[in-house]
């Protein structure tokens, strides 16, 4: 196993976080604790990007200085990874004096090889991106990136000969088709930025001081990209390593295998960071990949704007990992994704609730129920055993081939697929029923092994994703310890659970959300918002009284019943309604005997259009209600009715 450097970009602490920010940063802990599992040696970076224009200006607008200013927002960024538990290895700050001294060595170093050199600077620059903008690139007079407003700047400052590596970079990307990815971004930086032709790049500011002092010219701070953009190799101790606990980091981990970034940032990723890199001589990062953005009411979140959701309050409201998984899962990494509390409402219902807590939940149930609590020793696998067993490994494999191509959600769709397959093939397999004849015991275990040992693999599966369902998993099945800690190839197999295991059957492990009755309080500024549209999807899943009027629901009574052969869980009735007699052939026999049928009232849908099962006519649907482990009981009228009597 590799080596795996993975960093996010280092956040502006001009103000607290948004979902977007936990978007960016959940996807990267993802891939972290991903080569984690499989054995990678990982160095998770992120960080806040301190100085500028834009953050000086803001903490003259409170009355504080900029460093009280970013120290208070900082704090608030480390709580909010906690709460989201990332798994950084390390946190820069860029006034940190480690950072500060290198970036102060690289600088005159790039100085001393003639690499920069002063001159003055005229042009555009906007404040929200920190990008200085020729008026060539100006969109109708605004920043290309952002959309607002640029400022004229004219000021001494020192220039770095970006120009003179711009073939060399060119020549770089053509030659490496991973380096910037998606393919579209690549596409985008070499026709807009390079082919066109690249400019020397202004690299100090003077008309204004939150910075990192320029050493031999200290009325210049330097440009905050390049002060940024160098918190790659800082924090690993470049040039010159400060931290006695981690030495060799830099010779350990450079160059980066992914600096993960938002779209609008690949270009000082692909352009000025790979060139100030060739400038110092040191190899360039593996892999930029450019992720969308998480978009409200089609536009990018911004505090400016009053558009953010805080994911505080949906970790209050909805826990952790419904959080996460939402983050990971809802939008194909690469793409934009747009918010809305309404889909994350309905991811935890149907995938976390229905599908995943619920196989844990009749799993446990049905051991507890038919083996005493105890993981059965398994027999003879058949065709519909191993057609899951089969799956469990597709499904690893699809997830390895997502994460390599960093397509999380899909990693996750390839999860759930197994969820799915495996509630299904309780449904097939029908536990209960093996349960009722003693004959087919040894079948019985075979179903709950496989069941339980699926649902052990699940959570193996979801250890990059989730951070404390698969404890909760392997806790419920009765192991000790945690699937995170145990060795990959180990984990992954089939079999690797005991029979004999002890399961301690617990609480769901994520309620349904009732979305009839949202929890007090507003979460998000659109919360009426949410609300109606929840309100609107609801209305569009219930039925006018004149709708039900239609069912003619009526008591019958059945005079005669068989099994319909060939089948086992078909039974053939004939009932009574009235005057009228009727042949319903019905999917109950697994959890009712024909002659335990005749002589009972039981209620029908009269107006159902007839239907060949099996090619026998049935002529209406009785009623039943089923649980979720399977199990079903017909309905009946609480008193003797007679039959034909309308049921409304
Ligand atoms: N400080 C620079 C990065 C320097 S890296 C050497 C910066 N900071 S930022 O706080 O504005 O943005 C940090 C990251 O958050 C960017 O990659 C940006 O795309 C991402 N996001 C900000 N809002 C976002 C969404 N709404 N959705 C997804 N990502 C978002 O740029």
């Amino acid at each position: 196993m590799g080596k795996y450097y993975i960093t996010t970009p280092i956040y502006y602490p001009s103000d607290n976080l948004h979902i977007g920010h936990a978007y960016a940063t959940v996807n990267a802990d993802a891939l972290a604790r991903y080569h984690r599992q499989i054995g990678d040696d990982v160095w998770f970076l992120t960080g806040t990007d301190e100085h500028g224009q834009k953050i000086q200006r803001k903490a003259e607008s409170v009355g504080v200085s900029p460093q009280a200013y970013v120290d208070g927002i900082v704090a608030n960024i480390k709580d909010l990874w906690k709460r989201l538990q990332i798994s950084n290895d390390d946190f820069i700050r860029t006034t940190e004096e480690r950072h500060e001294k290198a970036v102060q060595m690289i600088f005159e170093k790039l100085y001393e090889q003639g690499d920069i050199y002063k001159s003055e600077y005229e042009g555009w620059y906007c404040t929200p991106c920190e990008a200085f903008w020729t008026a060539r690139q100006l969109n109708d007079g605004n920043c290309p990136d952002c959309g607002r407003g640029v400022e004229l700047v004219k000021e001494e400052s020192y220039f770095f000969r970006a120009s003179k590596y711009a073939d060399r970079l060119i020549k770089y990307i053509e030659e490496n088709p991973d380096f910037i990815q998606p393919v579209s971004r690549k596409n985008e930086m070499l026709n807009n930025f390079l082919k066109p032709g690249l400019e020397d790049l202004c690299v100090s500011r003077t008309t204004f001081n939150w910075g990192i002092k320029v050493p031999f010219d200290p009325k210049h701070v330097v440009y905050v990209w390049l002060d940024a953009l160098s918190n790659y190799i800082t924090a690993l101790g470049y040039p010159a390593c400060m931290d006695a606990e981690h030495p060799d980091l830099f010779q350990k981990y450079w160059p980066a295998d992914l600096h993960l970034v938002g779209k609008e940032i690949v270009r000082f990723h692909t352009i000025i960071w790979p060139i100030i890199l060739m400038a110092l001589g040191l190899p360039l990062p593996k892999k930029v990949f450019g992720h969308g953005w998480l978009v409200l009411d089609g536009g990018k979140m911004s505090k400016s704007k009053g558009n953010v959701v805080d994911p505080l309050v949906l970790i209050d409201k909805y826990g952790i990992d419904a959080v996460r998984y939402y983050l990971l899962r809802e939008t194909p990494f690469g793409s934009d994704g747009s918010y809305t509390e309404e889909a994350l409402i309905l991811r935890i219902n149907t995938d976390l609730a229905n599908d995943l807590g619920n196989l844990l939940h009749r799993t446990l149930s049905m051991i507890e129920k038919f083996n005493e609590g105890v993981v059965p020793k398994p027999g003879a696998y058949q065709d519909l055993d191993q057609q899951v067993i089969k799956l469990s490994q597709e499904s690893l494999a699809e997830l390895k081939s997502a994460m390599d191509k960093l397509e999380i959600h899909g990693a996750l769709a390839a999860v759930f697929k197994l969820v799915s397959r495996t509630n299904k093939y309780i449904d097939e397999a029908a536990p209960w029923a093996l349960a009722r004849n003693p004959d087919l015991r040894e079948r019985l275990n075979t179903v709950l092994y496989t069941m339980s040992e699926t649902l052990r693999l699940i959570a193996v599966y979801l250890v990059p994703f989730l951070v404390e369902t698969p404890a909760k998993i392997w806790k419920q099945l009765g192991l000790s310890g945690s699937p995170a800690d145990l060795e990959y190839s180990d984990a992954v197999k089939w079999g690797w659970l005991k029979p004999g295991t002890v399961t301690k059957k617990g609480e769901p492990i994520f309620p349904r959300i009732e979305i009839e009755k949202p929890k007090e309080g507003p979460t998000v500024e659109q919360q009426p918002a949410v609300q109606e549209k929840i309100a609107e999807k609801q209305s569009s899943d219930q039925i006018t009284i004149e709708e039900f009027s239609k069912i003619d629901l009526r008591v019958a009574k059945v005079i005669a019943a068989e099994k319909v052969e060939g089948s086992d869980k078909l039974l053939k009735l004939q009932v009574k309604v009235g005057e009228e007699e009727r042949q319903i052939v019905a999917g109950i026999a697994l959890h009712y005997q024909a002659s335990e049928m005749v002589g009972k009232e039981i209620v029908i849908v009269a107006n159902l259009k007839p239907a060949k099962l099996r090619g026998i006519l049935s002529q209406g649907m009785l009623l039943a209600a089923s649980n979720t482990e399977g199990q079903l009981s017909l309905l009946n009228p609480d008193k003797i009715i007679g039959e034909g009597s309308k049921v409304r």
